[in-house]
């Protein structure tokens, strides 16, 4: 018998009821029945209140929050941002059509990556978004030619790279020096300059980021320690920084992970930025896992359990394509049955999905009470997993259900066959 914990650990939108697991006031039980898995399940209350928290945290700031949408970019969830005020952090031509078609204001949309085309940044400055953050001194000269050409001024600021450790995966931690992105720290100065002398530039801010999944406090406050000491050595040349943007990639927990809160965090930052005299500044966070993270769950069926000689394999409905987290960073994701209580025993499994590749499990060495044809939920699966999802071994994507209250909304149908195949031909 599986012990019955009322809500799970950080998400308090998703919660046994009567021993059913249920997102808000809806059995996950029912969803799967009606709408088939894999399944992804999203709470938007659990959305909105993780947005509040840093809301809380920033009050009565001039700030500008920016989701950072690759965590998610399905456009209900878009939506739901976009309509509670958000900016968004987008990092390709495509999230900018996409937060476009989901309501977003062009004006507060920044334009984050280090590879950005020149039609990407043609779009961008005619659909008018509030600025671009460079990566690299020839990234700077090609927009500034860009919008020269274009007849208009590119707000801009430039990404520096402050070489701190965030303490997390190094697939997901980016600030270091050995990292692609950002302006390295001592060449920061100069790029501000010469980003200063381009026509069709304007100076506009500061950023960095540096990493995702981050469960500490220290790495924020030395990082913005760095870059509050080279606002101030930009600033002495006479070049005025109106925003700095502190990124993204405060943590969630997904196993016992203690986070500082999104509040919390921002109270240290604030003291930081009181005390050295940058308080009334315009801010910018660009937070993406941490607003969705822990908002959804993937519903999946177990198909077949296959007892082995040296381990034994559940092996579920949901694979790698749906879930690359796992297979990509060895991370993981808490997997609970649907029902608390079982008739059977808890067996020590091995997750996994139906893709013929020994990297695809989900988790590994899970005790589960389950039988085939019950359903499990793999949790924190609101980011960096269905804007991951791929087609691998032509597994259509799965369907999204947005619940808010007792009401399912279904964002994204579940891809067919046909919808895989678009565009392809046999050669005549
Ligand atoms: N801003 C920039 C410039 C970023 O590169 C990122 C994430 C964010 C904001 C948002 O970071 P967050 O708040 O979500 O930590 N696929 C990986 C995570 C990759 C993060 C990439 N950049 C994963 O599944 O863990």
């Amino acid at each position: 018998m599986n012990t019955e914990p009322s809500t799970l650990p950080g998400q308090p939108y998703i919660a046994y009821h009567q021993g059913e697991l249920c997102v808000e006031d809806l059995r996950l039980t029912d969803l799967a029945r009606t709408h088939g898995t894999p399944l992804f399940v999203y709470s938007k209350n659990a959305m909105l209140s993780a947005l509040k928290a840093y809301q809380r945290g920033f009050a009565g700031r001039k700030v500008q929050i920016c989701y950072a949408m690759k965590a998610n970019s399905s456009l209900g969830v878009l939506q739901v941002f976009a309509a509670a005020g958000c900016g968004f952090d987008i990092v390709s031509g495509g999230e900018l059509e996409r937060v476009l078609r989901a309501g977003a204001q062009a004006s507060k949309v920044i334009f984050s990556g280090v590879g950005k085309t020149r039609a990407e940044m043609q779009r961008a400055l005619e659909v008018g978004i509030g600025c671009f953050n460079v990566e690299s001194e020839a990234e700077l000269e090609v927009l500034s030619s860009v919008a020269m050409a274009m007849g208009k001024t590119a707000a801009i600021s430039i990404r520096v790279n402050p070489n701190v450790d965030p303490q997390t995966h190094p697939y997901i931690s980016t600030g270091l020096k050995g990292n692609k992105f950002g302006v390295a720290h001592d060449r920061a100065l100069a790029t501000y300059q010469r980003a200063a002398a381009l026509p069709g530039l304007n100076v506009s801010g500061i950023d960095c980021h540096i990493g995702s999944q981050i469960t500490q406090m220290d790495p924020y406050l030395d990082a913005m320690d760095k870059i509050l000491d080279l606002v101030e050595s930009i600033e002495t040349t006479g070049i005025q920084i109106s925003h700095i943007d502190f990124g993204g990639g405060l943590g969630i927990d997904y196993n016992g992970d203690t986070p500082p809160a999104a509040d919390a965090l921002w109270a240290k930052l604030l003291a930081k930025l009181d005390a050295r005299g940058f308080g009334n500044r315009q801010f910018m966070i660009e937070p993406g896992r941490s607003l969705v993270g822990n908002a959804g769950v993937c519903v999946s069926e177990v198909l077949y359990l296959k007892p082995g000689e040296q381990k034994n394999f559940c092996i579920i409905d949901a694979a790698m394509n749906d879930l690359p987290r796992p297979a990509m960073y060895q991370a993981f994701h808490a997997i609970v049955p649907l029902k608390s209580a079982s008739s059977t025993e808890e067996i020590n499994y091995d997750v996994v999905g139906p893709i013929c590749e020994s990297g695809d499990w989900i988790g590994r060495d899970r005790m589960l009470a389950v039988r085939a044809g019950e359903h499990v939920a793999v949790l924190s699966a609101g980011a960096y997993c269905m804007s991951m999802a791929s087609n691998y071994n032509t597994r259509g994507r799965a369907a999204e259900i947005l619940v808010e209250n007792s009401t399912a909304h279904v964002i994204r149908e579940r891809e067919t066959i046909n919808d895989q195949m678009r565009g392809e031909h046999l050669v005549a």
